[in-house]
């Protein structure tokens, strides 16, 4: 009966996602203000430092990469591309994936411009801003495939899309908490992730803190599951990662810009034990 239940939410949630519209999720929170580089205290900005920190502090290295849940951005891996000779990206939705291939392939048509992301990221790295165009080409070329996932499988992704060792980093943003009915389910997907991971591997886990729903499109309610940050760490002990670190962003009044009801972001850095 509580399989069942569990089954029914996870199914509602794939219908939710049916009317996703990468353009409009874009504009919501990939644009000022949102993102907006002359500000510190914009999210966009805080989440690039906070990945930049943690793949150039050393301990975060290995051959592969793997992004959960992509959705239609790129700015997570803008900062890993520079550490791993393999990424890949991975979205449950083929238009996601598309959105990601058609700038990975530089075949014009994507709705979002990641110029200004890459010149902000590359001057955390002390680099000209002008070096966008080389790290532009450099992320063509370390993202090797992107590919299907679905994080409430107990494998996410088919028995062949990885090394059998596993990655040796996952980067996952706002996917688990806006994909899952409950924390349970959070709770699972979180355990099913580390299927794809070796041991001794890092999770970068970005979320968001007590949000009920955020718009995937016009008219397109989402629901979330509200997490805090002890539930976090809880999920995290529970499913075998050790908790590095935790950082806590919480949102200027003037982001709260009526496309969710999101008040704070946690950034996550984690070992698989
Ligand atoms: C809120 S978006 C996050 C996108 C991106 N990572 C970001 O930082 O903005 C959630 C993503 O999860 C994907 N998704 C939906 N159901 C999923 C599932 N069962 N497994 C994995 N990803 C899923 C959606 O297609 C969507 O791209």
């Amino acid at each position: 009966m509580e399989e069942k239940g569990a089954e029914s939410g996870i199914a509602a949630m794939a219908a939710c996602y049916q009317r996703f519209d990468p353009a409009s999720y874009l504009k919501y929170n990939y644009t000022p203000p949102r993102a907006d580089f002359e500000r510190k205290d914009s999210i966009v900005p805080w989440k690039l430092a906070c990945l930049h920190r943690a793949f150039t502090e050393g301990d975060v290295s290995g051959e592969l990469l793997v992004d959960i849940g992509s959705g239609p951005t790129l700015y997570q891996v803008l900062s890993g591309c520079e550490v791993f000779n393999k990424v890949i990206l991975t979205d449950f939705l083929e238009i996601n994936r598309q959105e990601l291939r058609r700038w990975l392939r530089d075949e014009g048509g994507y709705n979002l411009d990641w110029t200004p992301y890459m010149e902000y990221v590359c001057k955390l790295e002390g680099r000209r801003p002008s070096a966008w165009s080389e790290k532009a080409a450099k992320l063509r070329k370390v993202v090797k495939d992107v590919l299907p996932i679905d994080v409430h499988c107990p494998q996410p992704m088919a028995p062949d899309a990885l090394p059998s060792g596993g990655a040796d980093c996952l980067v996952s943003s706002f996917c688990l908490e806006s994909v899952s009915p409950d924390l349970a389910a959070f709770n699972r997907a979180l355990g099913h992730i580390g299927s794809l991971l070796r041991p001794g591997g890092h999770l970068l886990l970005i979320g968001a803190l007590d949000e009920s729903y955020y718009l995937g499109g016009p008219g397109v309610k989402i629901p979330v599951v509200p997490l805090n940050e002890a539930q976090v760490c809880a999920s995290l002990k529970e499913r075998g990662y050790t908790l590095m670190r935790l950082e806590v962003y919480t949102l200027p009044q003037d982001m709260r810009v009526g496309v969710d009801d999101v008040t704070g972001v946690f950034f996550v850095k984690a070992k698989k034990v």
